[in-house]
Protein backbone atom coordinates (compact mmCIF):
# COMPACT_ATOMS: atom_id res chain seq x y z
CA UNK A 1 0.00 0.00 0.00
CA UNK A 2 1.21 3.41 -1.01
CA UNK A 3 -0.75 6.31 0.97
CA UNK A 4 1.46 8.82 -0.16
CA UNK A 5 0.39 7.68 -4.17
CA UNK A 6 -3.81 7.92 -2.75
CA UNK A 7 -3.18 11.44 -1.19
CA UNK A 8 -1.74 12.48 -4.70
CA UNK A 9 -4.82 10.57 -6.30
CA UNK A 10 -7.27 11.98 -4.07
CA UNK A 11 -6.08 15.61 -4.43
CA UNK A 12 -6.61 15.25 -8.15
CA UNK A 13 -9.71 13.81 -7.63
CA UNK A 14 -10.87 16.61 -4.81
CA UNK A 15 -10.12 19.33 -8.17
CA UNK A 16 -13.31 17.72 -10.14
CA UNK A 17 -15.72 16.81 -6.78
CA UNK A 18 -14.78 20.11 -5.28
CA UNK A 19 -16.30 19.77 -1.29
CA UNK A 20 -18.34 16.57 -2.07
CA UNK A 21 -17.45 13.99 0.85
CA UNK A 22 -18.35 10.48 0.35
CA UNK A 23 -20.03 8.48 2.88
CA UNK A 24 -20.43 5.04 1.12
CA UNK A 25 -18.27 3.30 -1.15
CA UNK A 26 -19.57 0.88 -4.02
CA UNK A 27 -17.70 -1.28 -5.87
CA UNK A 28 -19.44 -2.80 -9.09
CA UNK A 29 -18.29 -6.63 -10.26
CA UNK A 30 -18.36 -7.63 -14.10
CA UNK A 31 -21.70 -7.15 -15.50
CA UNK A 32 -22.84 -4.98 -13.27
CA UNK A 33 -21.39 -1.54 -14.27
CA UNK A 34 -24.87 -0.67 -15.24
CA UNK A 35 -26.60 -0.42 -11.75
CA UNK A 36 -26.04 2.53 -11.45
CA UNK A 37 -27.05 3.96 -15.13
CA UNK A 38 -29.51 6.94 -15.32
CA UNK A 39 -29.05 7.65 -11.29
CA UNK A 40 -28.00 11.31 -10.55
CA UNK A 41 -24.22 11.94 -10.99
CA UNK A 42 -23.13 14.65 -9.52
CA UNK A 43 -19.61 14.34 -10.49
CA UNK A 44 -17.56 11.05 -13.28
CA UNK A 45 -14.10 10.91 -12.83
CA UNK A 46 -12.21 8.50 -15.71
CA UNK A 47 -9.31 6.27 -13.87
CA UNK A 48 -7.42 7.32 -17.15
CA UNK A 49 -7.53 10.88 -16.12
CA UNK A 50 -5.92 10.46 -12.55
CA UNK A 51 -1.99 10.57 -12.73
CA UNK A 52 -0.67 7.35 -11.30
CA UNK A 53 -3.95 5.63 -10.93
CA UNK A 54 -4.48 1.96 -12.82
CA UNK A 55 -6.16 1.33 -15.54
CA UNK A 56 -9.06 -0.95 -15.25
CA UNK A 57 -8.61 -3.27 -18.41
CA UNK A 58 -10.94 -6.34 -17.98
CA UNK A 59 -13.68 -6.21 -20.05
CA UNK A 60 -16.92 -5.28 -18.52
CA UNK A 61 -15.40 -2.82 -16.46
CA UNK A 62 -15.43 0.29 -17.56
CA UNK A 63 -12.92 2.08 -15.17
CA UNK A 64 -14.48 5.63 -13.75
CA UNK A 65 -15.90 6.52 -10.38
CA UNK A 66 -19.02 8.13 -9.92
CA UNK A 67 -19.94 10.55 -7.66
CA UNK A 68 -23.74 10.90 -6.58
CA UNK A 69 -26.34 11.66 -3.71
CA UNK A 70 -28.44 8.40 -3.64
CA UNK A 71 -31.00 8.08 -0.74
CA UNK A 72 -29.91 10.77 0.52
CA UNK A 73 -26.35 9.70 1.52
CA UNK A 74 -23.01 10.73 -0.57
CA UNK A 75 -21.91 7.85 -2.53
CA UNK A 76 -19.03 7.12 -4.74
CA UNK A 77 -19.38 4.12 -7.10
CA UNK A 78 -16.51 2.15 -8.74
CA UNK A 79 -17.51 1.31 -12.15
CA UNK A 80 -15.13 -1.25 -13.07
CA UNK A 81 -12.15 -2.39 -10.24
CA UNK A 82 -9.16 -3.03 -10.90
CA UNK A 83 -7.33 -6.58 -10.91
CA UNK A 84 -4.35 -8.25 -9.50
CA UNK A 85 -4.54 -10.53 -12.97
CA UNK A 86 -4.19 -7.43 -15.01
CA UNK A 87 -0.48 -7.51 -14.21
CA UNK A 88 -0.54 -4.77 -11.56
CA UNK A 89 0.71 -5.15 -7.78
CA UNK A 90 -1.45 -6.00 -5.03
CA UNK A 91 -0.73 -2.67 -3.99
CA UNK A 92 -2.05 -0.90 -7.04
CA UNK A 93 -4.64 -2.84 -6.99
CA UNK A 94 -6.05 -1.84 -4.17
CA UNK A 95 -4.72 2.04 -4.49
CA UNK A 96 -8.37 2.70 -5.18
CA UNK A 97 -9.95 1.29 -1.80
CA UNK A 98 -7.28 3.76 -0.29
CA UNK A 99 -8.42 7.25 -2.26
CA UNK A 100 -11.74 6.49 -1.46
CA UNK A 101 -10.55 6.41 2.52
CA UNK A 102 -9.19 10.13 1.97
CA UNK A 103 -12.21 10.99 -0.26
CA UNK A 104 -13.90 10.40 3.23
CA UNK A 105 -15.66 6.97 2.94
CA UNK A 106 -16.43 4.88 5.93
CA UNK A 107 -18.41 1.80 4.51
CA UNK A 108 -17.44 0.12 1.35
CA UNK A 109 -19.66 -2.27 0.07
CA UNK A 110 -18.05 -4.63 -1.83
CA UNK A 111 -20.27 -6.45 -5.08
CA UNK A 112 -18.41 -9.50 -7.33
CA UNK A 113 -19.26 -12.61 -9.82
CA UNK A 114 -18.06 -15.56 -8.15
CA UNK A 115 -17.88 -19.40 -8.84
CA UNK A 116 -20.52 -21.30 -6.97
CA UNK A 117 -18.56 -23.98 -4.50
CA UNK A 118 -20.76 -24.74 -1.95
CA UNK A 119 -23.53 -27.10 -2.68
CA UNK A 120 -26.28 -24.84 -1.69
CA UNK A 121 -25.05 -22.63 -4.22
CA UNK A 122 -26.09 -22.41 -8.04
CA UNK A 123 -26.15 -19.60 -10.77
CA UNK A 124 -28.25 -16.81 -9.79
CA UNK A 125 -27.81 -16.77 -6.35
CA UNK A 126 -26.36 -14.36 -4.22
CA UNK A 127 -24.31 -15.22 -1.62
CA UNK A 128 -23.01 -12.47 1.46
CA UNK A 129 -19.67 -12.96 2.55
CA UNK A 130 -18.76 -13.34 5.88
CA UNK A 131 -15.43 -14.24 6.10
CA UNK A 132 -12.67 -14.83 3.30
CA UNK A 133 -9.35 -16.61 2.48
CA UNK A 134 -6.42 -14.56 0.94
CA UNK A 135 -3.46 -17.06 1.30
CA UNK A 136 -3.56 -17.69 -2.90
CA UNK A 137 -2.61 -13.56 -3.29
CA UNK A 138 0.03 -11.34 -1.54
CA UNK A 139 -1.19 -9.55 1.31
CA UNK A 140 -2.08 -5.99 0.23
CA UNK A 141 -0.64 -4.85 3.29
CA UNK A 142 3.33 -5.76 2.71
CA UNK A 143 5.90 -3.01 2.40
CA UNK A 144 6.39 -0.26 4.69
CA UNK A 145 3.42 0.42 7.36
CA UNK A 146 2.04 3.68 7.39
CA UNK A 147 1.47 4.08 11.04
CA UNK A 148 -1.09 6.98 10.72
CA UNK A 149 -3.55 4.52 8.73
CA UNK A 150 -3.15 1.03 10.62
CA UNK A 151 -1.20 -0.78 12.51
CA UNK A 152 1.26 -3.30 11.14
CA UNK A 153 -0.10 -5.94 12.11
CA UNK A 154 -3.71 -5.99 11.88
CA UNK A 155 -6.89 -8.22 13.86
CA UNK A 156 -8.20 -9.61 10.54
CA UNK A 157 -11.07 -12.38 12.69
CA UNK A 158 -14.14 -10.30 11.71
CA UNK A 159 -13.70 -8.27 8.24
CA UNK A 160 -16.93 -8.55 7.32
CA UNK A 161 -18.79 -6.03 9.68
CA UNK A 162 -21.32 -7.50 11.59
CA UNK A 163 -23.97 -5.17 11.96
CA UNK A 164 -23.70 -4.73 7.72
CA UNK A 165 -23.96 -8.21 7.00
CA UNK A 166 -27.31 -8.32 9.87
CA UNK A 167 -28.40 -5.74 7.73
CA UNK A 168 -27.86 -7.03 4.19
CA UNK A 169 -29.84 -10.26 5.36
CA UNK A 170 -32.45 -7.83 5.98
CA UNK A 171 -32.62 -6.72 2.71
CA UNK A 172 -32.97 -10.16 1.22
CA UNK A 173 -35.55 -10.93 3.12
CA UNK A 174 -37.31 -7.80 2.72
CA UNK A 175 -36.72 -8.32 -1.40
CA UNK A 176 -37.75 -12.59 -0.57
CA UNK A 177 -34.79 -13.71 -1.75
CA UNK A 178 -32.88 -16.72 0.36
CA UNK A 179 -30.41 -15.46 2.68
CA UNK A 180 -26.65 -17.93 1.67
CA UNK A 181 -23.73 -16.93 3.45
CA UNK A 182 -20.08 -17.86 2.35
CA UNK A 183 -16.53 -17.72 2.63
CA UNK A 184 -14.90 -15.89 -0.56
CA UNK A 185 -11.56 -17.03 -1.58
CA UNK A 186 -9.49 -15.24 -3.74
CA UNK A 187 -7.36 -16.47 -6.67
CA UNK A 188 -4.99 -14.54 -8.40
CA UNK A 189 -6.64 -15.49 -11.71
CA UNK A 190 -7.05 -14.84 -14.74
CA UNK A 191 -7.59 -18.43 -15.17
CA UNK A 192 -10.40 -20.05 -13.80
CA UNK A 193 -9.72 -22.86 -11.78
CA UNK A 194 -9.31 -26.89 -12.16
CA UNK A 195 -11.48 -29.33 -10.84
CA UNK A 196 -8.79 -30.57 -8.50
CA UNK A 197 -7.75 -27.03 -7.59
CA UNK A 198 -11.92 -26.65 -6.69
CA UNK A 199 -11.57 -29.80 -4.26
CA UNK A 200 -9.21 -28.97 -2.57
CA UNK A 201 -10.76 -25.57 -2.45
CA UNK A 202 -13.95 -27.35 -0.92
CA UNK A 203 -11.68 -29.43 1.56
CA UNK A 204 -10.47 -25.44 2.48
CA UNK A 205 -14.15 -24.60 3.19
CA UNK A 206 -14.69 -22.18 0.84
CA UNK A 207 -17.89 -21.14 -0.38
CA UNK A 208 -17.64 -19.35 -3.51
CA UNK A 209 -14.09 -18.51 -5.78
CA UNK A 210 -13.49 -15.44 -8.05
CA UNK A 211 -10.47 -13.45 -8.63
CA UNK A 212 -11.13 -10.01 -6.58
CA UNK A 213 -12.85 -8.23 -3.85
CA UNK A 214 -10.37 -9.75 -0.45
CA UNK A 215 -7.32 -7.40 -1.15
CA UNK A 216 -9.44 -4.81 -1.09
CA UNK A 217 -12.05 -5.98 2.04
CA UNK A 218 -8.10 -6.52 3.67
CA UNK A 219 -7.20 -2.62 3.12
CA UNK A 220 -10.36 -1.21 3.87
CA UNK A 221 -10.39 -3.31 7.21
CA UNK A 222 -6.95 -2.25 8.02
CA UNK A 223 -7.87 1.44 7.16
CA UNK A 224 -10.66 1.62 9.84
CA UNK A 225 -13.88 1.28 6.86
CA UNK A 226 -16.77 -0.68 8.00
CA UNK A 227 -17.33 -3.81 4.92
CA UNK A 228 -19.96 -5.70 3.81
CA UNK A 229 -20.07 -7.62 0.67
CA UNK A 230 -21.75 -10.22 -1.91
CA UNK A 231 -21.09 -12.69 -4.16
CA UNK A 232 -23.04 -12.61 -7.17
CA UNK A 233 -22.62 -16.58 -8.23
CA UNK A 234 -22.44 -16.89 -12.24
CA UNK A 235 -21.49 -20.24 -11.96
CA UNK A 236 -21.10 -23.59 -10.33
CA UNK A 237 -17.25 -23.69 -9.79
CA UNK A 238 -14.93 -26.26 -12.51
CA UNK A 239 -15.67 -29.29 -12.39
CA UNK A 240 -19.05 -29.13 -10.64
CA UNK A 241 -21.14 -28.01 -13.59
CA UNK A 242 -21.48 -29.56 -16.69
CA UNK A 243 -20.05 -26.33 -18.98
CA UNK A 244 -16.83 -25.47 -19.48
CA UNK A 245 -16.21 -21.51 -18.05
CA UNK A 246 -15.91 -18.65 -19.74
CA UNK A 247 -15.98 -14.74 -19.48
CA UNK A 248 -19.11 -14.11 -21.87
CA UNK A 249 -21.42 -16.67 -19.59
CA UNK A 250 -20.19 -14.77 -16.53
CA UNK A 251 -20.73 -11.58 -17.50
CA UNK A 252 -24.25 -12.84 -19.37
CA UNK A 253 -25.75 -14.30 -15.84
CA UNK A 254 -24.19 -11.27 -13.92
CA UNK A 255 -26.34 -8.97 -16.58
CA UNK A 256 -29.14 -11.12 -15.94
CA UNK A 257 -29.01 -10.78 -12.23
CA UNK A 258 -27.59 -7.22 -11.98
CA UNK A 259 -31.46 -6.02 -11.38
CA UNK A 260 -32.01 -8.14 -8.20
CA UNK A 261 -28.40 -6.76 -7.13
CA UNK A 262 -29.14 -3.08 -7.85
CA UNK A 263 -32.53 -3.33 -5.79
CA UNK A 264 -30.16 -5.35 -3.41
CA UNK A 265 -27.44 -1.94 -3.03
CA UNK A 266 -30.84 0.28 -3.04
CA UNK A 267 -32.30 -1.17 -0.12
CA UNK A 268 -28.81 -1.32 1.34
CA UNK A 269 -28.25 2.17 0.93
CA UNK A 270 -31.61 3.31 2.59
CA UNK A 271 -30.93 1.41 5.67
CA UNK A 272 -28.05 3.37 6.46
CA UNK A 273 -29.59 6.40 7.88
CA UNK A 274 -27.66 5.42 11.43
CA UNK A 275 -24.34 4.70 12.35
CA UNK A 276 -23.55 0.88 13.51
N1 LIG B 1 -13.77 -18.86 -10.75
C1 LIG B 1 -13.10 -17.70 -10.55
N2 LIG B 1 -13.64 -16.50 -10.77
C2 LIG B 1 -14.91 -16.46 -11.21
C3 LIG B 1 -15.66 -17.62 -11.43
C4 LIG B 1 -15.05 -18.88 -11.18
O1 LIG B 1 -15.65 -19.96 -11.36
N3 LIG B 1 -16.88 -17.22 -11.86
C5 LIG B 1 -16.87 -15.85 -11.89
N4 LIG B 1 -15.67 -15.39 -11.50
Amino acid sequence: MDMIKAERCAEFVRTITDDFVPEIGIILGSGMGSIFNGADIKYTVDYADIPEFPKSTAEGHRGRFLFMEYEGKNIVVMQGRVHYYEGYSIQETVLPVCVMKLLGIETLMLTNAAGGISQNLDAGDIMIITDHISIFVPSPLTGKNDDRYGERFPDMSCVYNVYLTETLKNVFLKNNLPVKTGTYVQTSGPNYETPSEIRMLIALGCDAVGMSTVCEAMTAHYLGIKVCGISLITNKAAGLGNIPLSHSEVQKIADIISDKISVLIDSFIKTQTKKP
